[in-house]
């Protein structure tokens, strides 16, 4: 897909003050610093529209960004960010949960998993949450950059080995560079295919 037009809409502290739910919405979640926002850039062609840190905790409310004026894309917090205090870490929980369990548009959550470990319980345990809660995703590895060919391979097939132990099937896996701008295409395909679904199907969000 070509991107025309990618702008910053507003940044909220709450599912409820989210931009009007009338356009396909795809979300980026992932632990914190895992690559959220960079891959976002990637995939935008910016630099720096969505703000990356090599700290982890940087995005800390929702970000959305308008893509071709007729699709969202949007940066949340990361989870599980172990250098905040519980309560706090509990709110971003309550706020990345009740966005995701509330919000009408969205259309697929990207779920993002660094490529250089093995399978993580607190990641499991989102995607089974996921599960358990009906909510559409796929899995995003990040940074295969940073690893060799083989070895990434080896950390893919491991987390599908652990999926099968719940899951009947597999959910789409995308192994993506944000450094490298690669995967990205791929991620960006799956949204134009599902954009032009949704419009073939007169889809109404708010119906
Ligand atoms: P939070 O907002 O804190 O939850 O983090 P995030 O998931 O948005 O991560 P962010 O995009 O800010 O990236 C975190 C760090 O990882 C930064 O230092 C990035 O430069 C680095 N990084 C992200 N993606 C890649 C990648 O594909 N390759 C490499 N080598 N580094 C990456
Ligand atoms: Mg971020």
């Amino acid at each position: 897909m070509q991107i025309k037009t990618s702008e910053f809409v507003k940044s909220s502290q709450k599912w409820q003050e989210c931009p009007e739910p009338t356009l396909p919405e795809y979300a980026f979640i992932g632990r914190s610093n895992v690559g959220k926002s960079s891959l976002i850039n990637a995939m935008l062609g910016r630099k720096d529209l969505a703000k990356t840190s090599g700290t982890p905790g940087k995005t800390q409310l929702i970000n959305h960004f308008l893509v071709n004026e007729n699709w969202y894309l949007t940066d949340l917090p990361g989870y599980g960010y172990a250098k905040v205090s519980k309560s706090l870490r509990k709110d971003f929980e309550k706020l990345i949960t009740n966005y995701i369990l509330n919000r009408k548009n969205l259309v697929n959550l990207f779920v993002l998993i660094d490529i250089r470990h093995t399978p993580q319980k607190i990641d499991i345990e989102f995607i089974e949450w996921c599960g358990e809660n009906g909510i559409p995703f796929s899995i995003v590895f990040t940074k295969l950059d940073k690893m060799k060919p083989n070895a990434a391979k080896e950390n893919v097939e491991k987390y599908k080995v652990e999926l099968l132990k719940s899951w009947d099937s597999l959910p789409e896996i995308y192994v993506t560079s944000a450094e490298k701008k690669e995967g990205t295409e791929e991620i960006l395909n799956f949204i134009r295919t599902t954009n032009d679904f949704l419009t073939k199907n007169k889809v109404d969000f708010n119906g």
